[in-house]
């Protein structure tokens, strides 16, 4: 079993993988920690809420930041065109989850969940890494304590979806990507490069829903309406999962080809949040990359083979 804390701004694609994580029997879901992003800290969090009642989760969910590393920097508004008002395809989630939080701050959880874990965790971060360089900064020694940190974000050789440079999970937050890139701890980044590749067709969420005959697929299937409307002209009758490719990278990761060398953020200027790798083996003259630790970006997918996966794995529970 491979225990998992999930770090997620919930959102379409992150509910997909968050009922990926719930289902998937190699998984030991350790915690659900939030952050801003596709809404408001508050609407994550209460988004997250929701999804754990209505998915009947144990793990617990803890609040995390709702303003970037530096907080100075100028935060960019919600993209409520593209998850909704609710950031959950404007289905109606309620105003109030009766659900406990977590007493902690997300980045406090992730800590105290390592600590009592120790190499056994793996950070699943489809957000803004925030909470995670957060978390460095209390207890730096987490490094050397963690197994994997699994990031969705970045855009590779590929452009950008805020910025013709930058993707959005590392856009929002670029000190704080550039601080969980350079740490001493082993991150796999999936960006946009395998992305923009995994899109799952209405008709194969329809497909789910009816195989699976369950409330939680069915809520999957509404919630993703609205991101599906916003994909329409931009990829096929359908959606990018960009956060699930993430999770299965966790339990596949040979559906992915990779390339490793030291990843920079760009912080500032026209290119903000660009993320750069310097490939290992090639020569440079010196540079910011120059003695930072080898981190693994995805170059490539098997996407048809992550996209069943993900239809396996959602359907392998079906009554609730
Ligand atoms: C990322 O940004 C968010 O909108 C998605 O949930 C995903 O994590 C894609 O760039
Ligand atoms: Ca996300």
């Amino acid at each position: 079993m491979r225990k998992v804390i999930f770090d997620t701004d919930p959102g379409v694609d992150d509910a997909m993988a968050l009922l990926f994580l719930h289902h998937h029997a190699g998984i030991d879901l350790l915690g659900i920690t939030t952050v801003f992003g596709n809404a408001l800290i508050e609407t994550t969090t209460r988004n997250a809420l929701f999804l754990k009642r209505e998915w009947q989760i144990d793990a617990p969910v803890a609040q995390g930041a709702g303003e970037t590393f530096l907080p100075h920097r100028v935060s960019h508004a919600p993209p409520k065109y593209i998850h909704g008002d609710d950031g959950l395809g404007n289905i109606g989630v309620p105003e109030d989850i009766d659900l406990p939080l977590d007493p902690r701050p997300a980045h406090r959880f992730i800590i105290d969940t390592i600590r009592d874990n120790p190499g056994e965790v793996t950070l699943v971060a489809v957000g803004r890494m925030t909470n995670l360089a957060n978390a460095l900064k209390e207890a730096p020694e987490i490094v050397g304590l963690v197994k994997q940190v699994v990031i969705m974000g970045g855009a590779f050789a590929v452009n950008g979806n805020v910025t013709p440079a930058a993707e959005a999970n590392i856009h929002g937050d670029p000190e704080a990507a550039d601080v969980v890139f350079t740490a001493t701890w082993p991150v796999v980044a999936i960006g946009l490069d395998v992305t923009m590749q995994t899109v799952m067709t209405r008709q194969a969420l329809a497909d789910i829903r009816d195989a699976a005959g369950s409330s939680r697929a069915r809520l999957l299937f509404d919630l993703s309406q609205f991101y599906i409307k916003f994909y329409e002209g931009r990829v096929p009758d359908g959606m990018v999962v960009h956060d699930s490719c993430a999770c299965a990278y966790v339990v596949a990761p040979e559906l992915f080809a990779t390339r490793s060398g030291p990843v920079r953020v760009v912080c500032g200027g026209i290119a903000d949040g660009a993320t750069i790798q310097k490939p290992d083996g090639r020569g440079f003259g010196p540079s910011p990359w120059d003695d930072l630790p080898s981190q693994t970006i995805c170059t490539g997918i098997d996407a048809p083979a992550v996209l069943k996966l993900i239809h396996d794995t959602i359907v392998s529970v079906r009554e609730d």
